[in-house]
């Protein structure tokens, strides 16, 4: 009760506060509202009065502070509004003053598809009702939706809401504030919502095996990891981008033996080892076959654990070798990563074992050390019965890396889903001895499905074999350049610029099928269809871009002269097709909050389709400019439609950047 004249004097008083200030001031004052409707030893009913005519007047400055925190806060940021979560936090708000008792009300607030329900429905009441009647309660939804809708605060982006069949509310936005938000959205660019910390993320991703085929698995690995990269980035997120490539074990005693005998002066000069896979092969038919070469083979794994330096330079040689050959893909594909394979975490699996063994986890099983998690069927084997480490091992030790030494506060394995229980059963083994808490770190195995050639069978060239990754990538490149042909690009763009055009679209189309695809379905890779340029495709896509970018260009306005226009020109919203472009565009933020909980990047392709078809749909019926019938000259420049066009790109410019798709400005 103390506080009372002091919060009175905060808000009463006229002098500009910090929003934190007042943020924290309504904080304390809703905590004093809470105390009065609760009076306990409060015994004198006309100071009771008195306090209530209080509370009655504060409650209502309280509202009008923090409307204007809410004004403050949307016009002074730079960054994009997520308007879903905001609506989220009214409806909220408006549902605990509805329903103050239901413990865990359901939020549920969703933009809406059809104009005529309005721009987004809250859809709560119904589920409440189905809450209150498991409790013995009978309740009308459409009574609690009316509910709600009296309890909505006061605030800056709805227009009205209305209720609608069973107790939908569905919600109408401010046209005024959509405008603002796009004005504000072109002349601060693309900005991420603000972050409440920035939080450590490890993507391990890509991870092929040294000396063996980087195969089309691996592939996916690597457009997927690289684009939540691209996500967390853009974020604001601390991302490490790890490459935890298999470059170790017993195959390395074969393969050094091989080297020696191939190649006796490793030492000194370079080994031309020009086809590491045929290299392999040898060795293997050899470690099958000639005894002698085995027992040498597996004196090397030993001279090579004891790090003997010629040991650990041949091993280093045939690791180049790979690497050389990774890094053309990376090159390709544009994808930013460091390499820390198994072998880094040599000496450290050596202290996991210890730990795990000190806690009394570890038991022996026919030779091998094991270790059983709870609720988990399958152990891990953290020691073999020759004394080696194992897969299961090696993460352990990398999970602990990047826990202590690294501070990650979420950690992703990008692998295919056949992986999945390793994963499981390696997080459960962390949690049970107390490396971390899931609510507080979160610590995930995003799987994907496996990639199926045109016949649904496993993909594989013609001849039955792998798929050579580079051969793979030539393919793609050879048959955008075919379709850019087809289309005459080539006797309109120059050398250089079809060149531009045909990896952009090549490489685009190859990563965009695959993100376009829910990560959790099997795939089927298929060019043709990937190279459409109709339907959800990169080709369709970056087509659409390239036109809405010759927009401007073709009318002779120039960047600066829209830069200029958004600061003056008000971003009109009353034709139809401009009013669902704008909403569409906004959506935006609420795209990638959803892909940070559930890493489905598939629906940043289907928001990027939705939003290229959107355009089309706005380009059709409403006129940018217009053009003397004769002459063809120029007549009048809608200035607020070329500033949505101008979104448009901006927006799919950034979507782009997030998916690893680098767009041309011609083709
Ligand atoms: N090298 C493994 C493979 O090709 C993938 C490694 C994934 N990352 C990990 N930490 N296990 O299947």
């Amino acid at each position: 009760m103390a506080n009372i004249p002091r919060l009175r004097a905060v808000l009463t008083g006229n002098a500009w506060v910090h929003p934190l200030a007042v943020e924290l001031e309504i904080h304390s004052l809703t905590a004093e509202l809470e105390s009065l409707k609760n009076p306990q030893g409060l015994g004198l009913s006309s100071h009771l009065d008195g306090l209530r005519e209080e509370n009655a007047k504060l409650k209502y400055r309280l509202n009008v502070l923090k409307r204007s925190l809410q004004e403050e806060r949307s016009q002074c940021s730079k960054t994009m509004m997520n308007i879903n979560q905001r609506l989220q936090e009214i409806f909220g708000e408006a549902i605990r003053e509805a329903c103050p008792d239901l413990e865990n009300p359901p939020l549920a607030v969703t933009p809406n598809q059809q104009a005529k329900f309005g721009d987004y429905q809250c859809n709560s009441a119904m589920a409440m009702a189905q809450m209150m009647k498991s409790k013995g309660l009978k309740v009308n939804p459409r009574e609690i939706a009316e509910n709600i809708q009296k309890n909505i605060p006061d605030n800056e982006l709805i227009e009205k809401t209305e209720i609608a069949g069973p107790g939908f509310i569905n919600v109408h936005l401010k046209r005024s504030f959509v405008s603002k938000l796009l004005t504000n959205l072109l002349l601060n660019g693309v900005q991420p919502p603000p972050l409440e910390s920035k939080k450590k993320v490890v993507v391990d991703f890509s991870s092929p095996n040294i000396a063996k085929e980087m195969h089309v698995g691996h592939l996916r690995s690597t457009i997927i990891g690289d684009s939540m990269c691209r996500l967390f980035e853009f974020l604001g997120y601390d991302v490490l981008r790890l490459n935890h490539v298999g470059d170790w074990g017993t195959q390395f005693g074969m393969l050094i033996a091989h080297l020696q005998d191939k190649f006796p002066n490793y030492l000194t000069v370079s080994p031309p080892i020009g086809d590491l896979q045929a290299f392999y092969k040898e060795s293997k038919k050899r470690f099958d076959e000639e005894e002698d070469f085995k027992k040498r083979a597996y004196q090397c794994v030993v001279k090579l654990q004891s790090k003997d330096p010629a040991f650990i330079k041949g091993w280093n040689l045939i690791c180049d070798v790979s690497r050389n050959e990774f890094q053309k893909v990376y090159n390709c594909l544009d994808i930013q990563i460091i390499e820390r394979g198994e072998s880094f975490y040599q000496e450290k699996m050596t202290a996991v074992v210890k730990e795990f063994e000190a806690k009394g986890l570890v038991e022996m099983d026919e030779g091998r050390k094991i270790v059983f998690a709870p609720g988990q069927q399958i152990p891990l084997t953290v020691v073999k019965s020759d004394g080696g480490y194992t897969y299961d091992t090696s993460d352990l030790a990398a999970l602990r890396h990047r826990l202590f030494d690294e501070k990650a506060d979420i950690i992703i394995y990008v692998t295919d889903s056949g992986q999945g229980t390793h994963f499981q059963v390696v997080f459960a083994a962390a949690q049970m001895i107390g490396w971390y808490d899931p609510n507080v770190t979160r610590v995930e195995h995003a799987g994907f499905g496996v990639v199926l050639g045109e016949d649904k069978k496993k993909f594989k060239t013609r001849s039955g074999d792998t798929v050579r990754l580079m051969d793979l990538l030539d393919e793609g490149l050879k048959r955008s350049m075919e379709k850019l042909k087809e289309k005459d690009r080539d006797k309109v763009l120059s050398t250089e610029d079809l060149t531009k055009a045909q990896r952009s679209v090549a490489f685009g189309c190859i990563k965009y099928a695959d993100l376009s695809h829910n990560r959790i379905n099997d795939y089927v890779f298929s060019f043709d269809k990937m190279l459409d340029d109709r339907g959800n495709t990169a080709a369709y896509l970056l087509y659409a871009f390239t036109r809405i970018r010759s927009i401007a260009r073709l009318a002779n306005i120039d960047e600066a002269a829209l830069r200029k226009a958004a600061e003056t020109t008000e971003v009109l919203l009353e034709h139809d097709k401009e009013w669902k472009l704008g909403k569409c565009l906004l959506r935006f933020p609420e795209i990638l909050q959803k892909i940070l909980d559930d890493l489905l990047l598939h629906t940043l392709c289907d928001y990027l389709y939705e939003l290229a078809t959107t355009f089309t749909e706005f380009y059709d019926s409403c006129y940018c400019i217009e053009k003397d019938r004769k002459t063809g000259e120029v007549v009048k420049v809608n200035m607020w439609r070329m500033l949505l066009c101008d979104a448009t790109a901006a927006i799919m410019a950034k979507g782009f950047d997030i998916l690893g798709i680098n767009p041309v400005s011609r083709m």
